[in-house]
C-alpha cells in the first residue's frame, strides 16, 4: 500500500462521531446539526429541470474539458462577477469543469507538486481538510500558517521566513475562509502573487464561499481580479476554485470549475484526462444554466443575512462571537475546551457543532482552533434560532 496513507488524519467528522460515541442526548429535543457545511435550502428548480431534460446525455462519454457552452458560461460569470476583461478568460484555455472543488483541490496538488525537489505546500490553519490530505499524498510537507483573531483571521504572510517561500511549490488560500469567514483583501492577494513570481510557486485560491456575503455592494474580491488589477491579465501562477455547492445550494450536484493560468490548466487537463474525472453531461447542462442565473443566489444571501441577524442577537450577549465577513459559519470562542463544549452541548441539548481543534493543527506553539467551535448556519431559520437558544442555555450555565 502507499505508505503516505498512514500520514492521513481521521477526517473531522470521524473525530466528531468518536466524540459523540456513548453520549445520549435528550430524546425530547429534536437533533440539530450545525456541524456540516452542507446548505439545506432546496436547490433551484431549474437545476432539476435541466438535469431531467438532459438525461439522454448519459449515452455518450463526456469530454474531460467539458462542453464549450459550460466553459463559456463560466467565463461570462467570472468576467461579470470579478470585473475581468471578457477576452482575458478564454473558454478554451482558462477554464476547466470539476466535479466539485473537493476533488479538484485534491487533484491539483498531485498535478503541481514536484516530489523530487523537497516540496513544501503552504496553507492556512485552520483549513479545509482536503488541502492537507492532498499535500501528504503528493509527497510534500505541509506548512501551516495560523489564522488568529489578532490578525483578523488572515495568515501573517509577512512573517513567513524566506526559506519557506523558497521551498514552497504550492500555496492554498481560502477566501472567504472556512471556518473563519475572513476575506483576503486585494492588496494582500497581490503581494502573494508577487511572492509566487519571485519564488516560483502556484497559488490555489479556494473561493467556494465567495457568493455568500452580507453586503450586495461589496462582494469579496478574488485572486483573478487581484491579478488583473496588477496587470497580470494572463493570470500567471493563479488558479481559482469555484463551486455551485454553496452558491446554488447544490452540494449533491458535484459541480464547480477551476480557472486561471492557461499553462497550468493545460497540465491539469492532462492530469485529469488520465485521472478520469469528466463531468456527467446532465450535470454540465444544469451547471451551464446555474452559472447564468443570479436571482436564486441573491435570495440565498438574503436568507443567510436573516439567519446571522437572528442568531447573533441571541448569542452575542452570551459569548465572544463576531459576524464573519462572509460565508455561512460562526467561529465563536468557547468558555471551556472546544471538544468538551461540543460534547456537553450535544449531551444536554442535542445540538451538534464542530470543535475547532478538529480543523487545525499545532503550529508555532499554538493550535488556533482550540477553544473555538464552527457553527454552520445551514438549517432553516427557525432551527438556527432554536439551536442558538440551546447554545446560549449551555454557555450561560457553565
Ligand atoms: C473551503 C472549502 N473548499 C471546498 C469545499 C468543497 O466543496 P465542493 O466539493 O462541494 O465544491 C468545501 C466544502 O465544504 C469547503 O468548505
Amino acid at each position: 500500500m502507499n505508505p503516505e496513507l498512514q500520514r492521513l488524519q481521521p477526517y473531522p467528522f470521524e473525530k466528531l462521531a468518536e466524540l459523540k460515541r456513548g453520549v445520549n442526548p435528550p430524546a425530547a429535543r429534536d437533533p440539530i446539526a450545525l456541524s456540516v457545511g452542507e446548505p439545506r435550502q432546496s436547490a433551484p428548480g431549474f437545476i432539476l429541470e435541466e438535469l431531467a431534460t438532459h438525461l439522454h446525455g448519459v449515452a455518450a462519454y463526456p469530454l474531460t474539458r467539458g462542453t464549450r457552452g459550460l466553459r463559456t458560461a463560466v467565463g461570462d460569470w467570472l468576467a461579470r462577477r470579478f470585473g475581468l476583461a471578457r477576452e482575458s478568460i478564454d473558454p478554451e484555455r482558462n477554464v476547466l469543469p470539476v466535479n466539485g472543488t473537493r476533488e479538484a483541490l485534491f487533484a491539483f496538488a498531485q498535478c503541481v507538486v514536484d516530489r523530487g525537489r523537497d516540496p513544501l505546500v503552504v496553507m492556512p490553519n485552520p483549513f479545509y481538510q482536503i488541502y492537507e490530505g492532498a499535500v501528504l499524498l503528493a509527497g510534500a510537507e505541509p506548512a501551516y500558517l495560523n489564522c488568529v483573531a489578532r490578525n483578523g483571521f488572515i495568515p501573517d504572510f509577512d512573517a513567513v521566513p524566506e526559506e519557506v517561500w523558497g521551498r514552497c511549490q504550492l500555496l492554498y488560500v481560502c477566501s472567504p475562509g472556512n471556518p473563519t469567514g475572513a476575506v483576503i483583501e486585494t492588496t494582500t492577494l497581490q503581494s502573494l502573487i508577487e511572492l509566487a513570481h519571485r519564488h516560483d510557486f502556484v497559488i490555489a485560491s479556494d473561493e467556494c464561499y465567495s457568493e455568500i456575503y452580507p453586503d450586495e455592494d461589496n462582494p469579496p474580491p478574488g485572486l483573478l481580479s487581484a491579478a488583473a488589477a496588477m496587470g497580470n491579465t494572463r493570470y500567471q501562477r493563479c488558479v481559482v476554485f469555484h463551486s455551485l455547492s454553496k452558491r446554488s445550494n447544490a452540494p449533491g450536484l458535484r459541480s464547480g470549475f477551476v480557472a486561471g493560468d492557461a499553462g497550468i490548466l493545460k497540465q491539469f487537463l492532462l492530469y485529469r484526462t488520465y485521472h478520469g474525472c469528466a463531468m456527467a453531461p446532465p450535470v454540465q447542462a444544469a451547471s451551464t444554466r446555474a452559472w447564468r442565473e443570479e436571482a436564486h443566489v441573491e435570495a440565498n444571501r438574503e436568507l443567510y443575512r436573516r439567519k446571522f441577524e437572528a442568531v447573533l442577537q441571541i448569542l452575542g450577549p452570551a459569548m465572544q462571537v463576531d459576524r464573519p465577513q462572509a460565508g455561512f459559519y460562526l467561529w465563536p470562542e468557547t468558555p471551556i475546551d472546544d471538544r468538551e463544549f461540543a460534547r456537553e452541548l450535544y449531551a444536554r441539548t442535542n445540538v451538534t457543532v464542530l470543535p475547532g481543534s478538529f480543523l487545525s493543527r499545532n503550529a508555532d506553539g499554538i493550535n488556533p482552533g482550540e477553544r473555538r467551535v464552527r457553527i454552520a448556519l445551514v438549517p432553516p431559520l427557525d432551527e438556527c434560532v432554536d439551536a442558538a437558544k440551546r447554545i446560549r442555555e449551555v454557555v450561560t450555565s457553565l
